[in-house]
């Protein structure tokens, strides 16, 4: 029995469609995405999961997570990857998928991440200290911002001229595309094997 996923968004959703586009390819063989929730109803990722038939939640504040966790039981959801999700997701919220969510950050955790790092900052942050190499990270979720255990990194380097913008679209095509798809099968792998 494949694996039954749901994928929390707030924004543009090219990691979302890396993952959709794995799986057209035979590449998430033990997992299936049948819900995308987002905290933001104007969020393009929306789009992206309608366009590939995958139903859909939106799920905002006031009363975020009791209406996320009222979706994935009614989904049947048994593991979950936040994939550009901008909301920090509580210590009891965590506590009910323990090991059953994962999160790709643009940085080579420990390096630059945690409670402020997100989105354009992360390469801000990297661009202004003068590392010579970046990243992204694909983390288990716990109660800490970016602080569960790492699942896989992807290194990539930095090249005169860098700007945030810039830097954040090599990330993304260098590492965070292809390390969320495979990180997701792993996860994906463990959990039907063990049912
Ligand atoms: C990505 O850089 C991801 O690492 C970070 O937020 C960004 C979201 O991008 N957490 P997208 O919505 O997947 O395009």
């Amino acid at each position: 029995m494949k694996t039954r996923i749901a994928v929390l968004v707030s924004g543009g959703g090219t990691n979302l469609q890396a993952l959709i586009d794995a799986q057209g390819r035979g590449e998430l063989p033990d997992g299936e995405i049948v819900l995308v929730i987002s905290n933001n109803p104007d969020a393009y990722a929306l789009t992206r999961a309608e366009r590939a038939g995958i139903r859909t939640a939106v799920c905002a504040k006031p009363g975020m997570e009791g209406k996320i966790i009222e979706a994935l039981r009614e989904n049947d959801i048994q593991m979950i990857v936040l994939a550009g999700f901008m909301a920090i997701l509580s210590k009891d919220f965590v506590s009910l998928y323990p090991d059953r969510i994962i999160n790709i950050h643009p940085s080579l955790i420990p390096s630059f991440c945690g409670a402020g790092f997100y989105g354009l900052r992360v390469h801000e942050a990297a661009l202004r200290y003068g590392v010579k190499v970046t990243g992204a990270t694909v983390h288990y979720v716990n109660e800490i911002p970016d602080g569960g255990k790492i699942i896989c990194q992807k290194a990539v380097e930095i090249q005169d001229g860098d700007t945030p913008e810039i830097l954040q679209r090599r990330v993304m095509e260098q590492a965070e595309w292809k390390l969320l798809p495979k990180a997701a099968e792993i996860v994906a792998k463990r959990i039907a094997e063990s049912k």
